[in-house]
């Protein structure tokens, strides 16, 4: 593609509109000689955990990591399996698979894109030990719906790496399972300038080992207790997320309000967004939309006209070449494999002009009325 007019995801326009407040957050750490957990990250985990309502804040490097180590919580042993949706970014699959457990994959439904819970007894078996279930783009997962139909015993982690501030039932996802995984990878609805992740949880005693497995298991700086990783949240990043962190409630209205007007633009006939259900409120973190016919030639008409469209996800995780030695089986997941065929990104940032918003609707409109 030739340098696109409209980007799927421009991060230049936020950083304009928070740069007084970014540059003397960041020139505050240089100043400060203290660049690895120190106190704006103590300051990010405090605020954030209060902003998810979860009583644990841990700052790490990735949202991989943020779902890596509460899985190593668990302590998994090889056959145990672990059950979560095809339908998702391959890093929710691969922290999985990095700690040797079995996956089951559980087909998603074809409106909201979500894990259908419905399918979720089914997949049960007595070496299930946990559950990764995903709020995709912004979306929302029962929770409390899943813990009744997992039962107490089954661990249930929430993959919030897209869902910065939705709730669900009144609730923000990340505060209602075992533990939450947020990532802040640049695009995310709270992104920072390179990478970072956190890992909410209600358990205490999750977070007082994750701390120590976060810098190798270390309690000071000549004692290692435990074994453990290098996974830490930087301090130029927290500083930059506790300044977004602000503003995070405002970007995700605004991204609410886009996502309306495309919802109005958009000529329903050829054209479904994704569903939200009446209990959840939505942070959008993509706008996804199903296409009833020629998804393909819809992305090459908008690439010709300088829109850049995506494909969240072209195909199930299961087909991911790289991830399939862990399989037992084959999985049956009609719907995923559909949806990955029909589904298309469109342009989509809180920054994003309403004008543009309404050209590439019309773009989208036009095409199909040809
Ligand atoms: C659903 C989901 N899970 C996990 C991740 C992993 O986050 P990170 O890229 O920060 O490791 C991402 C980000 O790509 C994601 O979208």
């Amino acid at each position: 593609m030739n340098t696109p007019n409209v980007w799927r995801c421009d991060l230049v326009p936020q950083f304009l509109a928070y740069q007084q407040e970014l540059m003397p957050a960041i020139e505050r750490v240089l100043n400060s000689g203290r660049y690895i957990l120190a106190q704006e990250v103590e300051a990010f985990e405090r605020e954030f955990k209060a902003y998810v309502g979860s009583p644990h804040g841990l700052g790490i490097n990735s949202g991989t990591d943020a779902l890596l180590m509460p899985l190593w919580m668990m302590q998994l042993q090889p056959g145990d399996e672990v059950i979560t949706t095809p339908f998702t970014a391959i890093p929710t699959y691969s922290a999985i698979r990095h700690v040797g457990a079995t996956p089951v994959f559980v087909d998603i439904e074809p409106d909201t894109f979500l894990l259908d819970l419905t399918k979720v007894k089914a997949a049960l078996t007595p070496r299930t030990k946990a559950i990764v279930p995903v709020h995709l783009f912004g979306n929302a997962v029962d929770i409390v719906r899943l813990r009744e139909i997992v039962g107490p015993d089954i661990y249930i982690l929430e993959d919030c790496a897209q869902s910065h501030g939705a709730k669900v039932n009144g609730r923000m996802t990340g505060s209602i399972g075992d533990a939450g995984a947020f990532s802040f990878y640049p695009t995310k609805n709270l992104g920072g300038y390179g990478d970072g992740g956190l890992v909410t949880t209600n358990r205490a005693e999750w977070d007082q080992v994750m701390r120590k497995k976060r810098m190798y298991g270390m309690i000071n700086k000549d004692e290692f207790v435990m074994d453990g990783i290098n996974t830490r949240l930087d301090e130029i990043q927290a500083a930059i997320l506790r300044v977004k962190l602000r503003h995070l409630d405002a970007m995700n209205a605004r991204r609410r309000e886009l996502a309306g007007l495309y919802g109005q633009l958009l000529d329903p006939q050829f054209i479904t967004p994704q569903a939200i259900r009446p209990s959840v409120e939505p942070v959008f973190h993509v706008y996804a939309a199903r296409c009833k016919s020629q998804r393909d030639e819809l992305l090459a008409h908008l690439e010709r006209a300088g829109i850049q469209a995506n494909v969240y996800y072209p195909k199930p995780t299961t087909r991911q070449a790289g991830y399939q030695a862990a399989f037992t089986r084959q999985f049956d997941l009609p719907v995923t494999e559909t949806v990955c065929r029909d589904i298309i990104a469109l342009p989509f940032y809180p920054e994003l002009p309403q004008e543009t918003l309404r050209h590439v609707a019309a773009t989208v409109n036009a095409f199909f009325h040809r």
